[in-house]
């Protein structure tokens, strides 16, 4: 059962086909936007929208070529269809929905984050469920219990920032360009080690909640008035990397011993930063628990998790995948994802 991924949602345009028979990627293809964006400081939705328009067509066709199958065989074409930048989001949902229709297999709408805290299930070692996944991207820092398929439950949330924004905003701070969060973790690695300490928020809370607005205020009030230099920028660097991971990790410390429950899976774009994943590994030595990363390339956005994601819902629902009844569809550029209805 072949099934064509779509991820278009902010400055990525990802495809993939997913063999969901056999349980194998065949292959995934991804063009980032990041170049286009960065003289702006940030993700421009208008431009983002034209280029994904540009890039889908050829995208795909190149990986039909590279697998060589081709879109006849498809069972389905899955596409994300929330949250997002909604114009981004229309351009993948009505070439998905295209696609399908011409075809006459069904299209799936997936909820990006859903396909982020998923994908960790298709490597070799897989988590099984129930288990605590840590969203950590661009626009999102949230704790979930995820008891299966379509069944999430929110532990806690960022009140402001996301921790990938923070990063960003940082990293704009020190001079570092768009999107500053992997260039920021480079810069900290010749920082020293506490020279500077900034603010943990919220670390002894007692909850899951989350706040980094007030850690990147932090950096400004350090580094204003300061001459440009290199070697202060990646001690600020190193202080600001460190609050982050020492805040993400006592909050999945607790959401371990809160929910009793044994694995760990971390998702998004800062689930690549290595300084967080080998402090997560050590927290769990410590507690006792397994931690699950998907593979560094799949971290950021791409169309693997969406492909993967509708195998996944399309399986729970034990149904052959059937075309639509009419032609409509809808995208949802604000969608929680707790409030997704079980498959
Ligand atoms: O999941 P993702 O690709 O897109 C969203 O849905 O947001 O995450 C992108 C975010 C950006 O904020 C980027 O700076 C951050 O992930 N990021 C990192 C690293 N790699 C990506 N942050 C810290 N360290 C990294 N190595
Ligand atoms: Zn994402």
């Amino acid at each position: 059962m072949l099934i064509l991924g779509i991820e278009t949602s902010c400055d990525e345009t990802g495809v993939a086909l997913y063999d969901a028979g056999a349980g194998r990627m065949l292959a995934h293809a991804v063009h980032s936007q990041v170049a286009m964006h960065e003289a702006y400081g940030g993700v421009v939705p208008e431009l983002a929208s034209r280029d994904h328009i540009r890039r889908l067509i050829p995208l795909s066709r190149g990986l039909f070529q590279q697998c060589g199958r081709a879109p006849g065989e498809l069972a389905a074409v899955a596409f994300t269809e929330g949250p997002g930048l909604i114009g981004a989001l229309l351009v993948g949902a009505s070439f998905a929905q295209g696609l399908a229709f011409a075809l006459g297999v069904r299209a799936i709408g997936i909820h990006h984050l859903e396909g982020h805290l998923l994908l960790p299930l298709l490597g070799e070692r897989a988590p099984r469920f129930p288990f605590v996944a840590l969203l950590v991207s661009g626009g999102h820092t949230q704790l979930m219990r995820v008891e299966g398929v379509g069944h999430y439950v929110l532990l806690g949330e960022t009140q402001d920032d996301a921790a990938g924004e923070a990063f960003d905003k940082t990293a704009k701070v020190l001079g570092l360009g768009y999107p500053g969060g992997p260039a920021l973790s480079r810069l900290a690695e010749s920082g020293t080690p506490g020279r500077y300490r900034l603010p943990r928020p919220m670390i002894a809370s007692g909850d899951l909640e989350f706040s980094f607005s007030g850690l990147k205020t932090a950096v400004l009030q350090l580094v204003r008035g300061t001459a440009p230099n290199l070697q202060f920028h990646a001690d600020v660097a190193r202080a600001f990397q460190d609050a982050v991971v020492d805040v993400l990790v006592a909050k999945c410390g607790l959401a371990m011993k809160t929910t009793g429950l044994t694995q760990l899976v971390v998702a998004g774009g800062v689930g690549a930063n290595r300084p967080l994943r080998a402090a997560l590994d050590a927290e769990a030595r410590r507690q006792g628990f397994d931690v699950f990363y998907p593979e560094p390339e799949l971290c950021t956005d791409n169309g693997a998790m969406i492909a993967f994601a509708a195998g996944l819902r399309l399986r729970a629902e034990r149904t052959a995948p059937t075309p639509p009844a009419a032609f409509r569809f809808t995208v949802r550029p604000r969608w929680a994802l707790d409030s997704l209805a079980a498959a």
